[in-house]
């Protein structure tokens, strides 16, 4: 496996290969990643890339940029063992190396809800820094995980509408024995907070339940939902079940006709942001 750190390394080690497959992290991996880099050497047929790259962009002036550990050595190891063949690892000055004046504004419709609501510009940095690294590694198959799932539709949605040739595949959720999804953020967590997480995926999937179980009165069972969190100590910015196809909340009548559900959820516990999401 080879590690490089400009853009002209690794056009050179690319060498106009068509058939790319791309995994863009943020590092500091765990073992969600290095499925999706799995997935990515069965779905590419051609050199597998893992970007790693912590991207300013998409963090908020109150959110943890400067911690966000950075684990370089460790994440090649890891990404060497689960078949990766070349890492990109620029630092900010290689990818921006002049202010990022033009950037990727997704759709206000599905950017500027739940994680876009709480997170302002979030997904503009999101696709700003993917939208350069598909311009950079010009992969035919890119994975994401489903852990991010609206960050998931988001460049879905760009790469239709900019007609990007690329296919994207969604990489399955991967949990902890408790049912925590694995997260590069779990590792902020207590040991406390560590056995209090498993309440966030339980709660989902309680959520998740109930509408299958016939309950109907989404905001009641939200506001409940949301309500036994705080009482254990959690602050929750949103849970809630929307429609899987544009992450709107379903009517009663189109929940009876089967229309295809995903709960979702972020919440702070301690310093400790989390977010999950249970397909219906
Ligand atoms: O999901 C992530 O780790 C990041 O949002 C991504 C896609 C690597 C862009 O920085």
């Amino acid at each position: 496996m080879r590690i490089v750190h400009t853009l002209a390394e690794l056009r050179g080690a690319l060498h106009g290969a068509r058939t790319t497959a791309f995994v863009p992290t943020m590092g500091n991996l765990h073992e969600g990643h290095l499925a999706l880099v799995r997935t990515a050497a069965q779905r590419g047929g051609g050199p597998v890339v893992a970007s790693i790259f912590v991207n300013r962009l998409q963090f908020g002036p109150n959110e943890d940029f400067d911690r966000y550990p950075r684990t370089l050595a460790r994440d090649c190891e890891l990404l060497e063992g689960a078949g990766c063949d070349l890492v990109f690892a620029p630092d900010e000055a290689e990818l921006y190396p002049e202010p990022q004046g033009y950037r990727v504004q997704p759709p206000a419709a599905l950017a500027d809800i739940l994680e876009g609501k709480f997170r302002p510009g979030f997904f503009t940095g999101v696709c700003t820094v993917v939208m350069k690294l598909f311009q950079c590694v010009q992969p035919a198959v890119a994975v994401f995980g489903k852990k991010d799932y609206q960050q998931l539709m988001v460049i879905r949605g760009m790469v239709r509408q900019f007609a990007l040739p690329i296919e994207i595949v969604g990489g399955e959720t991967l949990r902890a024995d408790d049912g925590l999804a694995l997260s590069s953020r779990n590792g902020y967590l207590s040991e406390s907070e560590r056995a209090e997480s498993v309440a966030l995926s339980a709660a989902l999937r309680a959520l998740a339940d109930a509408i299958r179980a016939g309950a109907r009165d989404l905001p009641a069972l939200e506001a409940r939902a949301m309500e036994s969190l705080r009482a254990r100590g959690w602050r929750p910015d949103y849970l809630t079940a929307r429609r899987r196809a544009d992450l709107l909340p379903p009517t009663p009548a189109q929940i009876d006709a089967g229309e295809p559900l995903v709960a979702l959820a972020a919440a702070r516990l301690g310093g400790t942001r989390l977010i999950d999401n249970l397909e219906i």
